[in-house]
Parts: structure tokens; sequence; C-alpha cells
């Protein structure tokens, strides 16, 4: 049920984010070495154990706060590049060289947080494994992104916008004409009729021949009304690096053309160049996040679903949903 009626905002609400599972960046990025990556304020450090499965810890090392991604991989541990003490996938502190046989005490471990890798991506669940009780949801994903008849060539972009409001930016179909009037919205039309069902996590637009989707918190997807030949997708995921700052992970998709050089790179081109033209005019708008209650925007019957989102946001800074706060970072 969504809740129409939204009670005073508090400060906190400007800083809280669904926990949920989010995309920090691309598979592919992390090989040998270690890597760092930013998530809801918090510092990660992504590595591969020996089985070449992902691991992610607190950045920071227990001992004197080194930076563990300048560390290295050793024997499926991480090891930090300080004193080298090595941590396993748990984030439990295996070997302290200073002093070889004693014991390892508990307050040598640090915090791990569940990982995964599917479509691409590296998926991280933002609450540590120390602080969850029993594992996190799993991770709901468009079935279509896991079909193999589909090429998914990468995208991505960082933009200084609350999540909020990126996210609306792709439930917009009024902007589509006007802000995209050289790329994807040369020929629609700027008077529109908005066409859309929406249920408790998913806001469904038709638009001309294709249905946009959205998943609440964080996926997107763009996909033809008709399913059969040939077919193009084009798929977001949403990331709160900070409580302004929003990285944009994107799939275009195809089912033909699968094996023309240079074809991929053209389609993450030009979904690159359609999204950068959304890029400064997101990253003006004030207040940064969505205003705390509808009235507050002036709102047309083009802007339904956008309407639509802001009463499931506001439906989850109300309600006792799980929720991760960037000020509590470092707790
Ligand atoms: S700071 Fe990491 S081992 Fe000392
Ligand atoms: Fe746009």
């Amino acid at each position: 049920m969504i809740n129409e009626s939204y009670r005073p905002s508090r400060k906190e609400d400007h800083e809280v984010f669904p926990c949920t599972w989010y995309a920090v960046g691309w598979s592919k990025e992390v090989k040998r070495e270690p890597i760092k990556k930013r998530l809801l304020g918090r510092d990660l450090v992504l590595f591969r154990d020996q089985n070449g499965a992902l691991q992610a810890l607190h950045a920071y090392c227990p001992h004197r706060g080194a930076d563990l991604s300048l560390g290295r991989c050793e024997g499926g541990l991480l090891q930090c590049a300080y004193h080298a003490w090595s941590f396993d996938g748990q984030g439990r502190c295996v070997e302290i060289p200073a002093h070889p046989g004693r014991p390892i005490p508990a307050f040598a471990d640090t915090r791990s947080y569940p990982v995964l890798e599917r479509i691409g991506l590296i998926w991280v669940y933002p609450m540590a494994r120390q602080l969850l009780e029993g594992e996190p949801p799993p991770l709901d994903l468009f079935p279509v992104l896991e079909n193999r008849d589909f090429t998914l060539a990468p995208y991505d972009a960082v933009w200084q916008a609350h999540l909020t409001r990126v996210v609306e930016s792709v439930l917009d179909v009024a902007h589509v004409p006007i802000v995209h009037n050289k790329t994807i919205g040369k020929n629609s039309s700027k008077d529109i009729t908005i066409d859309f069902q929406a249920k408790e996590n998913t806001i469904r637009i038709r638009n001309g021949k294709a249905y946009l989707e959205y998943a609440f918190p964080q996926h997107w997807l763009l996909k033809p009304v008709k399913t059969e030949g040939s077919q193009f997708i084009n798929y977001v995921t949403f990331t709160p690096i900070e409580k302004e700052v929003t990285a944009i992970y994107g799939l275009a998709g195809r089912n033909f053309a699968r094996s023309v050089p240079g074809m991929s790179r053209m389609f993450s081109a030009y979904s690159s160049k359609v999204l950068k033209e959304d890029q400064a005019i997101v990253e003006s708008q004030h207040p940064r996040p969505i205003p705390d209650a509808l009235r507050m925007e002036a709102h047309v019957q083009a802007d339904g679903p956008q309407v639509r989102f802001r009463q499931r946001w506001y439906q989850f800074l109300t309600n006792e949903e799980p929720r991760i706060k960037i000020s509590d970072a470092e707790a």
C-alpha cells in the first residue's frame, strides 16, 4: 500500500538509502590486484581469493588504518602493505608476521560485505556480514539480462546528484523530445499522454514501441513491446556513492549483429552520449534530493510515474524498511 500521508521531514531523510544490492563496478576491473570502491560513504576493498571468488572488506586495516587496496593478494588472502597482516574474505585476520605462532585477537578482524558478480557487474550488499542476521536477500534482476541471446554493451557515469533525482530522470517521458532532441527524442512528440501502471515496487511506462520498467530502488530497463525479431534493450542501475553522488551502470543489449566488430563499442558510446545529455540538468536540481512532500514541487499529468516514485520513496522514509545511513559509515 502506498502511504499517502507524509510526516514532517527529518534531517536524516537526506542521508538514508534503501539497504539493498548496489553495483559498485565491473567484474573485469578486479584482476590480481585489490581495488578500492566507494558505496554509501563507505570505502571498500575488493579482491579475488584463490578460487577467483570476489571478496569485499572495509578498506582500512584494523591495525593502523592503512589502505588495504595498497596491499596484495597472496594465497587467497589480502595482505596489508604496512605490516603484512593477512585477511580472508570473511574479514578474519589469519596472520600477524610480527607475532608468529601467537593467538590472533578478535579485534584484529575487519568488516566484510556480501558481494557477488552478475551480468558483468560487482554487487555489494552494504551491511557488514558481522551485523547481518542470516543471509542478505537475493538480488533480483530483470530475467532478460541473463538471456544468452543478448549481447550487452557496458557504459557508466558518475553524477553529482542525489539518487532520487537520477531515478526520476529515467521515469520522465516529457523531457525526452526536449533534452534528447538530437538523439532518442528526435522523432518524439512533446505532447504526451502518459500510460503507466504502478505496483508496490515497480512502475511500468508504455512509451511508443517500448516499455520502461523500474524496480525500486535501483533497477531500470527499456525493452521493446514486441518480443520477436531484432530487439534492443537498455538497462541502468543506480548506486548511491555519497549523499549527492550517484553512479550509473548501464548495459545496452541487442540480439542482432552480435558479432559485428565495433558494434558493442558503438552501442556503449551512443548510450553514454544520451546519458550525458541529462547530466547537467539533473546535477542542477534543487533541492538536491526530491523535496520532502509532493506539494513542494508542481506536478502535471505527464509526471505521473515520478509522483508514484515519490510516494514510494516517502513510504521508504516513513516505514521501517531496511536502510543505510551515510553518516554511520565509520560506526
Ligand atoms: S596497518 Fe595494516 S598491518 Fe599494520
Ligand atoms: Fe534523459
